[in-house]
């Protein structure tokens, strides 16, 4: 039994067990011959509540075709779905919970290795995290990016231009009824917000870890050339099943910094910037912070993609995809990292081809010539913040302002368009409780928006300081992932009104102009916010995660487990 397949030992168990199993299958249709052969599980994410997902039905047959085609048994099972706009209070709370289901499903059940259907900005670090834990072979294959949309003879994205024609709106630029008509054709249909947003971000840095096949990321969801790709994961899934190919036989620290030099070049969301060290510890890989700048400031950004740049994920793929651009970097890369193909990454881009220089420049001449992100140090964050300063306003990378402090997301919603609010463009706007104990799970609410009073001025950035998250579609002057959190007693907790803050970027330092003594004083006096949680999964998150340069993966999920023979008792 040593060398059988999982599959095939939970299928010839002796005794009631293995009658039981036979049976059991059988009952579903399966026939001896469809049980001899190897059991690809689909890890299925389908959900009415989960719009980037909508697809996912006919993609898992498509999976199902390529299984059979290859000589394995397709079988699909759910897993939760994390609908990014349907889940309160974040989906951030949840990604750990489904990390959890992934890897316990592919731990219990008698697969041989899956295909993880995933797409949606928590989907896809939750599967990687849980598939990596459990160490089953593995292939995560992407729902695709929705298509362009389109208003009135323009090319909009979800949901950077959700936010830019917000803002219009709310400065009075923009009419209601024109407002609400926009809502009609900025999502066209199936897939995942389609700028370079968290979702295209984490699917693209999927190719360059080597978990998925290429042309992933990019392939728009309604494109037939994606029911093909999913095809095509089902077949190699299934010889990946008798290669026992593991993620531990993929991934390494050479792995992990090909991510890293690709997401500088994409311009992608800061969002990787936790989501990365998280996939990275159940791998048992550290991703300091300053390693992300490191790797950033000695990488172009060659594609010129939204929120920072002119196109979307169609012209990305219709340029070459994650390929061609991934063949561009190959200089930067360690090209002989492993994948899920079975060669390495630079197999995987041999025959990748820019076919249009705008969209993925030559190295020669980027977009910019650093990435997009910067990590900050200083005594308001001093393990660490995180800023897209490629999306940010050129005048405010060094800048010092008064600080306007709102202690929690409830306290800015009511303050910050109280015309009474003693704030000017020049002032820096800081959050507090919006970590990943405070928000609690780290909400998306880092872009502050920007006091009307203002906006009606033609102000439309404003340095922003939190400790929490940003979508991957926003930009501005947003300084984000402030650690500790206040919630825990970082320094942003003792931030008053008034006080001078300053951000350098050249430097890559934030700072607060208050004395030790004084922050002693205030340090002396805090009180720890209330507890959001009493029980259940709430109750475990809040007493379980780390910080975001940890990724905010629970301590007890890091590290892997990998699975071995199918064994249940008797
Ligand atoms: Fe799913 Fe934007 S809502 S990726
Ligand atoms: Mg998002």
């Amino acid at each position: 039994m040593e060398s059988a397949r999982r599959s095939e030992q939970f299928f010839a168990e002796e005794g009631v067990a293995g009658f039981t199993h036979r049976a059991m299958a059988k009952s579903t249709g399966l026939d001896d011959e469809s049980i001899r052969r190897p059991l690809i599980g689909i890890c299925n994410t389908f959900s009415d509540l989960n719009n980037c997902h909508s697809n996912f039905r006919t993609l898992c047959d498509a999976v199902k075709q390529g299984v059979w085609q290859a000589g394995g048994t397709p079988v699909e099972f759910p897993t939760i779905s994390l609908g990014e706009t349907f889940l309160a209070p974040t989906s951030m709370l949840h990604r750990n919970l489904a990390a959890m289901d992934t890897e316990e499903m592919l731990r219990a059940q008698p697969l041989d290795a899956a295909v993880l259907l995933v797409g949606c900005d928590k989907t896809t670090p939750a599967a990687l995290m849980g598939a990596i834990s459990a160490d089953l072979p593995v292939i995560a294959l992407s729902g695709g990016p929705q298509l362009n949309g389109h208003f009135r003879g323009q090319t909009l994205g979800a949901c950077t231009d959700c936010r830019r024609l917000t803002a219009e709106h709310r400065a009075g630029e923009i009419d209601d009824d024109t407002y609400r008509a926009l809502e009609d054709g900025i999502v066209r249909g199936p897939g995942h917000c389609m700028v370079m947003g968290t979702a295209s971000t984490m699917n693209s840095l999927t190719e360059a870890l080597g978990l998925a096949l290429p042309g992933n990321a990019s392939i728009p969801a309604v494109d037939a050339r994606r029911l093909q790709h999913a095809q095509a994961a089902g077949r190699r899934a299934t010889a990946l099943a008798e290669e026992d190919l593991r993620p531990s036989k993929i991934l390494s620290r050479a792995s992990f910094e090909n991510a890293l030099t690709l997401l500088a070049a994409l311009g992608g969301s800061t969002n990787a910037v936790v989501h990365l060290p998280a996939i990275a510890g159940r791998a048992g890989v550290e991703l300091p912070l300053e390693l992300f700048d490191e790797i950033s400031r000695r990488t172009p950004v060659l594609a010129d993609l939204k929120p920072t740049g002119r196109y979307q994920m169609q012209e990305l793929h219709n340029a070459g995809g994650v390929p061609a651009l991934l063949g561009r970097l190959l200089p930067l890369l360690h090209g002989g990292a492993p994948t899920v193909t079975g060669g390495s990454l630079a197999d995987s881009v041999a025959r990748a081809r820019v076919e249009d220089a705008e969209v993925i420049r030559p190295l020669e001449d980027p977009v910019r010539t650093e990435g997009g992100i910067a990590v900050l140090r200083g005594n308001l964050a001093p393990e660490g913040a995180v800023i897209k300063h490629g999306a940010a306003d050129p005048a405010l990378l060094r800048h010092r302002g008064r600080a306007v402090v709102f202690s929690d997301v409830d306290d800015l919603k009511a303050r910050i368009d109280d015309p009474e609010l003693d704030v000017d463009a020049s002032s820096a706007l800081v959050l507090r409780n919006a970590g990943p104990v405070g928000g609690p799970g780290m909400p998306e609410v880092g872009n502050l928006p920007i006091p009307r009073r203002l906006l009606r001025e033609g102000v439309r950035d404003m340095l922003r300081i939190s400790d929490g998250r940003m979508s991957g579609t926003a930009f501005g002057t947003v300084v984000l992932h402030a650690a500790p959190e206040s919630a825990v007693g970082g320094p942003l907790a003792l931030v008053h009104d008034g006080d001078m803050i300053e951000l350098d970027i050249d430097t890559r330092t934030l700072t607060l102009d208050v004395g030790e003594d004084e922050l002693r004083r205030r340090r002396a006096a805090w009180q720890p916010p209330p507890a959001h949680y009493s029980r259940g999964y709430g109750r475990i998150f809040v007493d379980n995660v780390g910080q975001a340069p940890q990724g905010c993966d629970f301590g007890v999920l890091r590290g892997s487990d990998p699975v071995q023979e199918y064994r249940q008792p008797k």
